[in-house]
């Protein structure tokens, strides 16, 4: 999958090292995500993966599971009942590069779910596997958030090298004693990062670079797309159940059908609709289409409008029924219209707040949301009031 980089390069001069924290907590596929996921990355050649936050919230026992049926191990410096590190030997014996992993305790309180089993105190872990494991090159993957990615690493001089295992973006570089690079582990897996490391010379590495990796490259291995294609296919096949049994309830509670589309509000707030068309959430679904993912239940929920309501019907189920709802429009962020343009100033609408936008900019798919800043971009106040 990476032939880009390692295409001249005997397999004794690299490693392939996949930060973790791999699966969207929110989706209700990422059990079946995960499943796959672990197994085609056993079979891209990936030596290690540092285990994350989403990944223990698969559970212990179930990772162990899929781990069991895949050729690639993970690793965590503390997280108990996981090898704690592996160490390669490199370069004809000339290197050992020891690997290792943590997750940083206060991380997985902002994730409001208990996990089991608990991390212990990751700058002690680092340490004793530093101390005790013989090695010319100590990498760390480092699941925190920025300032405590610097303290832990600060604290551990042995560091060679830190991933960030949580930030999604470009490298970048944290304050040490001596400057070190930091890659970080980016969006959806749709970049690489690579960086060379001379041991003859005084260990140094270069600055990494980053790759754009697509789907269509990863599956060039054969095996590897005929996953990918049972993939989409149990995934889809649960999604088409999922909507079915959540219609079904719907219409036993007797749900309202309370959702309208952007039309609906035209008459009254023109020019905040006006504004809207300019910002990306008016075309959502055509980036999907672009990517050929329109019709993939994992990635339209977030692409479309009040998809995911349990509450009230009108949201877009399917491009037969109700092709108005697409696109991130006006209701998935105040709340459906129907009882609000009947009488406005009775029935206010709710205005978005954070908590409206965390539904879809999560964790996974926007892990560096800021509000203040992302709601500028989102502008689309009336210029002047054209309210009645
Ligand atoms: C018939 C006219 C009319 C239509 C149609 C209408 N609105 Fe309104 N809207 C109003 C009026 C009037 C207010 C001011 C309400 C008040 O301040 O009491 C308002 C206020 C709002 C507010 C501000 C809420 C607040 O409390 O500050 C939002 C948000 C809003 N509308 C969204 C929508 C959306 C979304 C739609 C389409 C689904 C829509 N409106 C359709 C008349 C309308
Ligand atoms: C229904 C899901 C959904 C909700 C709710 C939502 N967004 Fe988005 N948002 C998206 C999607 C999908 C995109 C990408 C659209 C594209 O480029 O095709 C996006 C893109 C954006 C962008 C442009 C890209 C970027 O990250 O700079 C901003 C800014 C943004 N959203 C802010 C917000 C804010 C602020 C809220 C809450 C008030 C919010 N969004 C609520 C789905 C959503
Ligand atoms: C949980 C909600 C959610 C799901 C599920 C989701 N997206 Fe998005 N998507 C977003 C948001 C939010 C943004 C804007 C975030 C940003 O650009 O910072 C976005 C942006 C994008 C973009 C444009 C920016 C980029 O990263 O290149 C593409 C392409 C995209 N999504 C494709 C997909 C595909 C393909 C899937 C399914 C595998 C998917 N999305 C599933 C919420 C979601
Ligand atoms: C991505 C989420 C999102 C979408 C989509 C969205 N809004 Fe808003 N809207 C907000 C937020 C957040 C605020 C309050 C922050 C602000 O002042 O900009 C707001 C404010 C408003 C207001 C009150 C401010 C004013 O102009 O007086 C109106 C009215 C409104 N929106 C109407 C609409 C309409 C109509 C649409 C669809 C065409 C729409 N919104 C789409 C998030 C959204």
């Amino acid at each position: 999958m990476l032939d880009q980089v390692t295409e001249n390069l005997p397999s004794d001069q690299y490693l392939i090292i996949n930060a973790g924290n791999s699966f969207d907590r929110n989706s209700p596929y990422t059990g079946i995500a995960a499943k796959y996921i672990v197994r085609m990355l056993g079979l891209s050649g990936v030596d290690v993966i540092g285990i994350g936050p989403t990944e223990l919230l698969l559970g212990a026992g179930n990772l162990k599971k899929l781990l069991s049926r895949s050729a690639v191990e993970m690793v965590s410096a503390n997280v108990p009942g996981f090898l704690p590190y592996i160490r390669f030997n490199k370069c004809g014996g000339r290197c050992k590069v020891l690997v290792t992993s943590v997750i940083d305790p206060g991380v997985l309180k902002t994730l409001t779910v208990k996990f089991k089993p608990v991390p212990t105190d990751p700058v002690a872990a680092i340490r004793k596997i530093e101390k005790e494991v013989d090695h010319d090159l100590f990498i760390v993957i480092i699941h925190a958030m920025d300032k405590r990615i610097a303290e832990i690493a600060n604290s551990c001089p042995g560091i060679d090298l830190v991933i960030d295992g949580l930030t999604h973006g470009i490298t970048k570089k944290i304050d040490k004693k001596t400057v070190m690079p930091l890659v970080m582990s980016n969006r959806r897996g749709q970049y690489v990062s690579y960086l060379d490391y001379r041991p003859d010379m005084k260990p140094e590495f270069t600055q990494p670079v980053n790759l754009w990796v697509s789907r269509e490259k990863t599956a060039e291995d054969l095996q590897i797309k005929k996953l990918a294609e049972k993939y989409d296919k149990e995934k889809n096949e649960y999604g088409r159940k999922l909507r079915e049994e959540r219609l079904r309830q719907k219409m036993m509670k007797k749900t309202p059908n309370l959702y309208l589309g952007y039309h609906a509000c035209e008459s009254c707030h023109p020019d905040n609709v006006a504004s809207w068309r300019k910002t990306r959430h008016a075309d959502a679904l055509a980036t999907l289409v672009r990517k050929g993912k329109e019709h993939d239940v994992e990635c339209i929920r977030c692409h479309v409008t009040g998809m995911d309501d349990h509450d009230v019907i009108g949201g877009f189920s399917s491009f037969e029924e109700n092709p108005w709802m697409v696109n991130v429009q006006c209701e998935s962020c105040h709340g459906p219209g129907a009882n609000h343009v009947q009488q406005p100033h009775k029935n206010r609408m709710k205005v978005g707040r954070q908590m409206d936008c965390r539904h879809c900019h999560t964790y996974t798919t926007d892990p560096g949301f800021d509000f203040d800043k992302k709601v500028k971009i989102i502008e689309h106040k009336a210029v002047q009031s054209t309210k009645p």
